[in-house]
């Protein structure tokens, strides 16, 4: 039976210790870092994401300011409400939630963030900056994914990565940071050959594909290392991954479970990122 990678527990340990490094910084500079979160539109999953992100600020002592903007606001506006907040000095990160109604153009509005607190790290700016590893900020899942490993000590140099998801938010960033620390990586995505023969030779699997148990455990090579970032609601109401845990969990040499694993670690990233760019701004 697998190891599960607890993304809750190792999430309690390090916001312990970002509330502690938030206090010093406070004593210090008597800064608060600051984080404003925009959500447009009242999208069920963005709304319950939002009300997380903001209950784990209050958590560790990050001012937070949810800004609630109605669906039918035009993209002139949305960018003037960022533009005050890139100038508002109470601010030092700004989040805006995904997705945004279709009448607005989510690259245009990503660009309008100043990149200094673009804590997502969606900015061109901040994207560029991960090929070169050379960076302030992380996007939060990949980063949170890369921690939750590493708390584990499960190392990635020389091993065959398999990422299945091609996103500008997971996966194309994930493949990047594994790379980076020497993993042998491969992107799978819907038009892939031969899928299962890619999953097959995984020793470390990311799937981020947003489909119900897509991955089970007769797909899996023996004692690999399996993060599912997915979260899916099915028809019956069960929150699962991308991932069908139970199969897997007997194969896997580790496993991230669904709620509970990854999740939380891409709010720490947010945690950790905020702090970062309170820092920048001080300095
Ligand atoms: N929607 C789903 N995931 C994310 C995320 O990491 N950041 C933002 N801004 N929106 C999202």
């Amino acid at each position: 039976m697998a190891e599960i990678l607890n993304g809750k527990l190792v999430s309690t340990k390090i916001r312990t210790e970002i509330k502690e490094e938030l206090l010093l910084f406070k004593e210090r500079h008597g800064v608060v870092p600051g984080l404003a979160v925009i959500i447009v539109g009242e999208n069920p999953a963005s709304v319950v994401y939002v009300r997380n992100k903001k209950r784990a600020c209050d958590e560790v002592g990050i001012n937070s300011y949810v800004i609630q903007l109605p669906a039918d606001i035009t993209e002139s506006d949305l960018i003037s409400e960022i533009s005050r907040l890139n100038s508002d000095n109470g601010v030092h990160g700004i989040l805006v939630q995904l997705p945004l109604p279709p009448h607005i153009n989510e690259d245009v509005i990503i660009n309008a963030i100043s990149p200094d607190k673009d804590v997502d790290a969606f900015h061109p700016y901040n994207v560029g900056k991960i090929l070169s590893a050379d960076y302030s900020f992380l996007p939060c899942t990949p980063a949170g994914v890369m921690s939750l490993l590493e708390h584990y000590n499960i190392s990635i140099c020389g091993k065959k990565c398999v990422v299945i998801g091609r996103s500008n938010i997971v996966g194309k960033p994930m493949a990047l940071l594994l790379l980076e620390k020497n993993g042998t990586v491969t992107i799978c995505h819907s038009r892939t050959n031969d899928l299962l023969a890619e999953v097959k030779a995984a020793d470390i699997l990311i799937v981020a594909v947003g489909r119900p148990e897509f991955i089970t455990g007769d797909m899996l090579k023996p004692g690999c290392v399996v993060v599912d970032v997915g979260i899916n609601r099915t028809q019956d109401g069960r929150l699962v991954g991308d991932v069908e845990f139970g199969s897997a969990a007997s194969v896997a040499a580790y496993i991230s479970p669904v709620p509970g694993g990854v999740g939380p670690m891409t709010i720490t990233t947010l945690l950790q990122n905020t702090l970062t760019a309170a820092k920048n701004i001080v300095k």
